[in-house]
């Protein structure tokens, strides 16, 4: 019933922005600013019975790029300097499923096969979450898919002013929401 496939642009890029201005809010206003995401990512994309349903976006990146929190990167390059792909990590830049396609195991299929690409290609994979006080299922999620909780940083958003810092879904006027970094060897 859930098929991954691969992002085709024609095909999918309306459906995806549907999705991800549906269901995390996160200031993607146009199929221009989506693109520039998917753009420099590896997508797939997931369909349940035949429907667009959600999909995955994620790159090879330098440490820095992955985690933006500098005390993060001091404490996991020390390990990634001998490590396979040295400082290239895994980051996984969108994760979504559509609300009315949650809860059917599309978000574990996605990071299978998030995890089957990277293996061998680098060492580590980063997840830097939104906390999204009415979808609490992330952490499951990426503890089922074999990640640890690094750090919980509150008011991450407020904070740095990124991501969804503006709009916000959850929160009434600028965003207060804390973001959590997870993160998960593959050669272990
Ligand atoms: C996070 C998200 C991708 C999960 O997608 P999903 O397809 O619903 O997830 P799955 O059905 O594969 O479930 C994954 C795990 O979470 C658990 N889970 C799902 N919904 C849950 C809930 N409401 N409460 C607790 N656990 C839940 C499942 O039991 C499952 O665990 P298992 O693999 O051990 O069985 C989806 O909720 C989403 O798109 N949320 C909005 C965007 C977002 O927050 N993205 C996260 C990155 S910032």
């Amino acid at each position: 019933m859930v098929k991954i496939q691969t992002y085709c642009q024609e095909a999918h890029i309306w459906d995806l922005l549907k999705i991800v201005q549906i269901n995390r809010g996160s200031g993607y206003k146009c199929v221009k600013e989506l693109e520039d995401t998917l753009n420099r990512s590896v997508v797939f994309v997931a369909t349940y019975e035949g429907e667009i349903a959600g999909f995955v976006a994620f790159r090879m990146c330098p440490l820095e790029e992955a985690v933006l929190v500098e005390g993060a990167v001091k404490h996991f390059e020390k390990r990634l300097t001998f490590a396979v792909g040295g400082h290239l990590v895994g980051s996984i830049n969108l994760l979504v499923v559509d609300q009315g396609f949650q809860k059917k195991g599309i978000g574990r299929k996605l990071m299978e096969k998030v995890l089957e690409e990277l293996k061998g290609k680098v060492s580590a994979v980063f997840l830097q979450a939104w906390n999204n006080p009415n979808n609490p299922a992330v952490e499951p999620l990426m503890h089922s898919q074999g990640f640890k909780t690094w750090k919980v940083y509150e008011g991450f958003y407020r904070k740095h002013k990124v991501g969804i810092a503006a709009q916000c879904p959850a929160c009434p006027g600028v965003c207060q929401c804390s973001m959590t970094i997870y993160y998960r060897w593959l050669n272990d």
